[in-house]
């Protein structure tokens, strides 16, 4: 058995910044109560003309996580793209990447767990390097919410969170059995799935389907009943957390750095006053960034790697929960 290690992070972010006051002026909304909700002062949307899009932005967060890696493109074996927003309903944004990025002719598969979706994709990678079967593998978070979400005010209890990026990572084989990914941990529990869903379009309810029902149809935009959500996810994070201490023996004391999924900043404070954890100790980026989803954990390790803020023999914590339901964590000893 091999052990797996993050050997190079990338992020990008597209370049328009999308404030709380910018929202109030497309919808009946306040800065006020955005900030004192969830957290969020700006998020970033790709600019209408654009050429970005998740796998383009993908690409983009990729080509430095692998010169981060100090490996070349070709050493790459295998590629994992976690998004809720592809380019296309298919192929998946995988492939996109295996040629934009002009990389060998290796697998590629695309991961549809939504907010968990990076913790999952991370899961997938980390398997396949302990097994022995791939060296280097590519794993990407990213999400273009912005041309898929209702920017009246019937959506403004979901447009004001989503916000677009991509981060990127190479998880490497490594000799050295002290540090890496120590677990992943899974779950799914399937009966609250339209608590929070795109329902269309989709081979249940296809275009035109959609065009019939006309002005009045929403299920081509995100739904969320986001106080059901809220009450969930602040249970199933400390959950899974605590399950990826105990499978190793760690307390909570010994978490040097907690990187959760950026829902609301609510939650991630719920998280940090239960585990007793100091605010150097926890990772936000939300104000910022918004919720990116499958991005939004890999920007944020990013992020606080780039801020030093994970350093080496630190126990780093990841964790995440949505839609599905699904949620997950990781523990790193880095
Ligand atoms: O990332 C995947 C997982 N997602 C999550 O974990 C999200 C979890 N849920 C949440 O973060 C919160 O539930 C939200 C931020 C989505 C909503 O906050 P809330 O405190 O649960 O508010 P609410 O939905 O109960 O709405 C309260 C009021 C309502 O008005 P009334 O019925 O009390 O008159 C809404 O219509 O706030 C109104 N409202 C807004 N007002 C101004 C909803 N959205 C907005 C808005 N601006 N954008």
């Amino acid at each position: 058995m091999y052990n797996s290690r993050i050997t190079g992070l990338g992020k990008y972010l597209p370049e328009t910044v999308v404030t709380n006051d910018d929202l109030s002026k497309m919808m009946d909304t306040n800065d006020a109560w955005i900030q004192e909700r969830t957290g969020i002062k700006e998020r970033r949307w790709i600019k209408q003309g654009s050429d970005d899009t998740s796998a383009i932005m993908g690409a983009k967060a990729s080509e430095i996580a692998i010169e981060r890696a100090g490996i070349d493109k070709d050493d790459i074996d295998f590629i994992v793209f976690a998004t809720m927003t592809p380019d296309y309903y298919f192929p998946g944004c995988g492939v996109q990447i295996q040629d934009l990025l002009g990389l060998k002719n290796v697998g590629a598969i695309d991961i549809r767990n939504q907010c968990s979706g990076f913790i999952y994709a991370l899961s997938v990678a980390d398997q396949f390097i302990k097994t022995g079967m791939y060296k280097n593998v590519l794993v990407v978070g990213a999400e273009y919410h912005s041309n898929g979400l209702d920017k009246s005010t019937r959506g403004r209890g979901v447009t004001v969170i989503f916000g677009d990026g991509a981060g990127a990572c190479i998880v490497s084989r490594e000799e050295d059995n002290s540090k890496g990914i120590l677990s992943t941990h899974l779950h799914s529990e399937g009966k609250y799935a339209d608590k929070l869903i795109v329902e269309a379009p989709s081979i249940r309810h296809w275009v035109p389907e959609i065009m019939e029902a006309g002005e009045d149809d929403l299920s081509y935009f995100p739904h969320m009943d986001g106080t059901f959500v809220f009450k969930h996810a602040v249970v199933r994070f400390s959950e899974v957390i605590m399950e990826g201490l105990m499978k190793n023996g760690l307390q909570k004391d010994d978490i040097d750095m907690l990187i959760p999924h950026q829902a609301n900043l609510r939650i991630a404070q719920f998280i940090q006053k239960k585990f007793g954890l100091s605010d150097d100790q926890v990772f936000n980026n939300i104000m910022k960034y918004g919720n990116t989803t499958a991005a939004s954990v890999i920007i944020a390790l990013t992020e606080a790697w780039e801020e030093g803020k994970v350093k080496e023999g630190d126990n780093v914590v990841l964790a995440a929960f949505g839609s599905g339901f699904t949620w997950g964590s990781a523990i790193i000893k880095w």
